[in-house]
C-alpha cells in the first residue's frame, strides 16, 4: 500500500440532498484569532431548494393550450367588455384531456393539462379573489353520473378524474400579456392559494406585465416561489417561470424556466384558429441553441425550458415533407436537453404519425433520465452536422444525437472519445427511433442522417479514466466544485498569484480561465477551496498573504467582493455546504489545531470553534471537508504521523475522536461524497501517485486503490475531488508540468 497526501489543500464540496433546516454550528471554543467582518455575501432564501425540486424531479410532460387555441380576442381596446372570443373553455380543454388519454399520450407520460393565458379575464371579487366566467367559459357540467362544479376547480377535478394533472397560468406583474390585469402581482399568495385550493398541480408565471411595470424579476419570482412552497393547502405545485431569457436566479427559483422567446406565435388578434402560428425551423433552432447555453445549471428538479413541442405543425419556410423530420429533431433535441416536453399542438388533432413521434418511450427515457444532466454539443464536423451527447444515470451510457440541420442528407460521425467513453473498447449501440440494436463499434460510428432529421442512439461503453489536460498553468494545487450533474468549475492559483476559474460542461471545458484576482494585492497564497451551495452559486475560500481567511461568493451571475473572515491561519482552508445558503469553513490555526467557522444564511459565527486534531490535538497541512446532507459534515486531515484521519459531524455534534484510515501520505487529502452514506477520500502516495479509499455504506475499503497520475503516473501536491451526480466523481490535480488535469471516475 502506499498513499499519500500533502500540504495545501482542497475542499470537498457539495450539496445534493439538502433539506432545509438549520444546523447549529455550535462549538467548542475558539482560540484562534477572531476578527470578522460580517459582510455576508448573498441574499438568503428561507425557502428549501429540496422542497422546490421535489415538486418536479423530472422534466414536466404534458400539453399547453397557447399555440393550439390562443387566448382572448377583442374588438378594440383590451377591456373585458371588448372581449369577442374566449378561445379556451371547458369543452375544449376537456376534449384535449380526453385526447391525451385516448391517443396514448398520457400513458407515454404526457400527464399535465396546462391552461395558458385566456382562462381568466382579470376579474376579482370584493376580497380580491379571482372570479371567472362561469356562464359560458367554465360552466358546471355533468359526465355520466358526476356533476362538476362551475369554475376552475370543477375543471381540475375532471382532469384529475382522467388520471391527469392540471396546470394553470398567471403573470408576475399586474397587467398580464393582454393588458387585462390578469396578473397576480398584488395578490401573489392569494392567487397561489386559490390555485392550490382548486387542485392545480403546476403554475406557469409569465412576465409581460412584470416587464411593462418594471418589476425586478429575481425578487418578484422569489416571492412567487415563496407563495408556491408555502401555499395554504400545502399542495405540491411545479413552477414554470416564463421570462424568455436565462437569469442566474432561475435555477434556485423554479422547476423550469423559459430560456428564449416564444417558439411560435398565435394570430395578431389573439386567436389561433389555424393552430399553427408561425413556427419556423429558424425559431426552433434559435430556441434550441439558446437553451444549450446553460447546461450546467440544469439538474433534477430544475430544467432549462426551450418552449413547447410543435410536433406535426405546419412549418413556415420548409416543405411539408420536412415537417416530420423537423418534428423528430425537436423531440430528439428537447430530450437531449432534458427539457419539459409540453405539446403545443392541439392534442385532439394530432395525426397518428405525430403521436408516434411524441410517444417513443426510448426517446422519452432520455429526457426523463434520473441523472438530469443536460446534453451538450460535443462536435460539429461540418457546419450544420452536429454530434450531441448526454450522460445518463447508468455509468458508461450516453444518449447521442446526430443532428442534421441542413436540407441535404449527410453522413455524421460520432467519435466515442468525444462523449467521454473510451475509443478502444467496443461500444454497443441502439437506434432509439427505430428501436433496433446496431452492431457494436469501436472508436466511432458513422451513419447517414436525412435532411433536418436526427438519429438518436444509446451508447453503452467504458467510461474513460484518462487524465484530461484542461490547460492552464498553475502554481499550487487546484480546487473543484460542482453545482449540478455532469458539470463542474475548477479553480487554480495562477503563476501571478491570482485565482482563476474555468467551467466544465460535462464534456469539455468552456471559455478561457477567468481571472478572479485575490484578496491581498490581487493575490492569495496556497490552494483555493471551493463549493457550490446551490445550482449557479459558488463559494470560494482562500488564505490571503496576510494569513487571514478570505471568502468570495458567486451569486446572481456575478462574483461579490472578497470578505475578510479574519483568523491567523497556517495553511489553506476547506469549505463545505450542508444545504443552500449554509457554509462551513475549516482552517488550521497557528497552534496546529483545526478551527471551524459557519455561515448560517444570515451571518458568520463570530467565533472559531476548536476541533483539535488527531495528533496531540494537531494535524499537518490543510483540512478537507464535504457535506452530503443538512446536518452532516465529514472531514479528512493528514496527521503528523502521515496517516489519514477522518471525523464526522452529525446529530448536532462532532463525533468524538479521529478515525485513522491509515496510509502513509505525503500531502493533504481530498474528500468527496456521491450521496447518503457514501464517502471517498483521495491522497497523494509516497510514490507520487493518487490513491483512493471509499466508505462503501458500511465500512471503509481495506486497501488503497492506485489511480496513477497524469504525468508519469504522478502528480504534484494535493488532489481535489467532487461528486457530479449519480455515482460519478471528478478528481482534479496539478501535474508535475503544472498543468491542470481532470479525471472522471465511478465510485464503487
Ligand atoms: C408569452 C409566453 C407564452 C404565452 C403567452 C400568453 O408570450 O411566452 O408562452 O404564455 O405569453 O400571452
Amino acid at each position: 500500500m502506499s498513499s499519500a497526501s500533502c500540504p495545501p489543500t482542497t475542499p470537498g464540496r457539495h450539496r445534493r440532498p439538502r433539506t432545509a433546516g438549520v444546523v447549529t454550528a455550535a462549538l467548542a471554543l475558539c482560540v484562534a484569532p477572531v476578527l470578522t467582518a460580517g459582510t455576508a455575501a448573498a441574499a438568503t432564501t428561507p425557502d428549501s431548494l429540496s422542497k422546490l425540486y421535489a415538486a418536479s424531479p423530472k422534466p414536466t410532460m404534458g400539453w399547453n393550450s397557447w399555440y393550439g387555441y390562443g387566448g382572448f380576442q377583442f374588438s378594440g381596446a383590451h377591456t373585458v367588455a371588448n372581449i369577442t372570443a374566449r378561445n379556451i373553455n371547458s369543452t375544449k380543454i376537456r376534449a384535449e384531456a380526453d385526447a391525451l388519454v385516448s391517443k396514448g399520450l398520457k400513458t407515454a407520460g404526457y400527464d399535465t393539462v396546462w391552461l395558458d393565458e385566456g382562462w381568466w379575464d382579470g376579474s376579482r371579487d370584493a376580497n380580491s379573489h379571482i372570479t371567472v366566467d362561469t356562464t359560458n367559459q367554465w360552466p358546471s357540467f355533468t359526465v355520466g353520473t358526476k356533476t362538476y362544479s362551475a369554475g376552475m376547480k370543477g375543471l381540475a377535478d375532471y382532469i384529475h378524474d382522467k388520471g391527469l394533472k392540471a396546470g394553470i397560468y398567471t403573470d408576475a406583474g399586474s397587467t398580464g400579456c393582454s393588458s387585462l390585469n390578469d396578473g397576480s402581482y398584488d395578490n401573489k399568495q392569494k392567487d397561489i392559494d386559490d390555485f392550490a385550493a382548486w387542485g392545480y398541480d403546476a403554475v406557469k408565471i409569465d412576465f409581460c406585465g412584470g416587464l411593462a411595470e418594471g418589476r425586478d424579476p429575481a425578487t418578484t419570482y422569489a416571492a412567487y416561489r415563496h407563495a408556491i412552497l408555502n401555499n395554504a393547502s400545502g399542495r405540491t405545485m411545479a413552477f414554470n417561470l416564463c421570462r424568455w431569457q436565462y437569469g442566474s436566479y432561475m435555477p434556485v427559483t423554479a422547476n423550469s424556466w423559459r430560456t428564449d422567446l416564444d417558439i411560435a406565435s398565435v394570430n395578431a388578434d389573439g386567436s389561433s384558429t389555424s393552430g399553427d402560428g408561425n413556427f419556423t425551423l429558424a425559431k426552433m433552432l434559435r430556441n434550441l441553441d439558446t437553451n444549450a447555453n446553460t447546461p450546467s445549471v440544469a439538474g433534477p428538479g430544475h430544467f432549462n425550458d426551450p418552449d413547447y413541442l410543435l410536433t406535426g405543425h405546419d412549418l413556415d419556410g420548409v416543405t411539408t415533407t420536412s415537417t416530420d423530420a423537423i418534428s423528430r429533431s425537436q423531440v430528439s433535441m428537447w430530450a437531449m436537453m432534458n427539457a419539459p416536453l409540453i405539446i403545443g399542438t392541439k392534442a385532439s388533432t394530432l395525426s397518428a404519425a405525430s403521436v408516434a413521434t411524441l410517444t417513443n418511450g426510448e426517446v422519452i427515457a432520455v429526457d426523463q433520465d434520473s441523472l438530469g444532466a443536460q446534453g451538450v454539443k460535443v462536435s460539429e464536423p461540418s457546419t450544420g452536422l452536429q454530434v450531441w451527447s448526454k450522460r445518463l444515470a447508468t455509468s458508461g451510457t450516453r444518449a447521442i444525437a446526430l443532428f442534421n440541420r441542413t436540407g441535404t442528407a449527410a453522413n455524421i460521425t460520432v467519435n466515442f472519445a468525444d462523449t467521454g467513453l473510451t475509443s478502444t473498447d467496443a461500444v454497443t449501440l441502439r437506434d432509439l427511433w427505430s428501436k433496433t440494436d446496431l452492431p457494436s463499434k469501436t472508436g466511432s460510428y458513422t451513419t447517414s442522417v436525412p435532411a433536418y432529421s436526427t438519429v438518436m442512439l444509446k451508447a453503452t461503453g467504458t467510461e474513460s479514466s484518462a487524465w484530461t489536460d484542461i490547460d492552464g498553468t498553475q502554481s499550487t494545487s487546484p480546487a473543484i466544485a460542482s453545482g449540478g450533474p455532469d458539470s463542474a468549475d475548477a479553480f487554480v492559483r495562477g503563476t501571478d498569484g491570482a485565482l482563476y476559474q474555468k467551467t466544465w460542461n460535462g464534456h469539455s471545458w468552456t471559455g478561457a480561465w477567468a481571472n478572479l484576482g485575490g484578496p491581498t494585492g490581487g493575490t492569495f497564497t496556497g490552494t483555493p477551496a471551493a463549493v457550490s451551495d446551490a445550482p449557479g452559486q459558488i463559494d470560494v475560500a482562500v488564505r490571503g498573504t496576510d494569513n487571514h481567511l478570505w471568502h468570495r461568493a458567486y451569486r446572481s451571475g456575478s462574483w461579490g467582493s472578497w470578505e475578510d473572515l479574519g483568523g491567523t491561519i497556517a495553511d489553506s482552508p476547506a469549505i463545505s455546504s450542508q444545504h443552500d445558503n449554509q457554509l462551513d469553513v475549516f482552517v488550521r490555526g497557528t497552534d496546529g489545531a483545526l478551527y471551524q467557522k459557519s455561515w448560517d444564511g444570515t451571518a458568520w459565527s463570530s467565533n472559531w470553534a476548536n476541533l483539535g486534531g488527531p495528533s496531540s490535538g494537531t494535524f499537518t497541512g490543510a483540512p478537507a471537508a464535504v457535506s452530503n446532507a443538512s446536518g452532516r459534515i465529514d472531514l479528512a486531515v493528514r496527521g503528523t504521523d502521515n496517516q489519514l484521519y477522518h471525523r464526522a459531524y452529525y446529530g448536532g455534534s462532532w463525533q468524538a475522536g479521529w478515525e485513522s484510515l491509515g496510509g502513509s501520505i505525503t500531502d493533504s487529502p481530498a474528500i468527496a461524497s456521491t450521496g447518503a452514506n457514501r464517502w471517498n477520500v483521495f491522497v497523494h502516495g509516497t510514490d507520487g501517485a493518487l490513491y483512493q479509499k471509499n466508505w462503501n455504506g458500511s465500512a471503509w475499503d481495506s486497501n488503497w486503490t492506485s489511480l496513477g497520475g497524469p504525468t508519469s503516473s504522478t502528480f504534484s501536491g494535493t488532489p481535489s475531488a467532487v461528486s457530479i451526480g449519480g455515482s460519478r466523481l471528478l478528481v482534479n490535480v496539478r501535474g508535475t508540468d503544472d498543468h491542470n488535469y481532470l479525471k472522471g471516475m465511478t465510485s464503487s
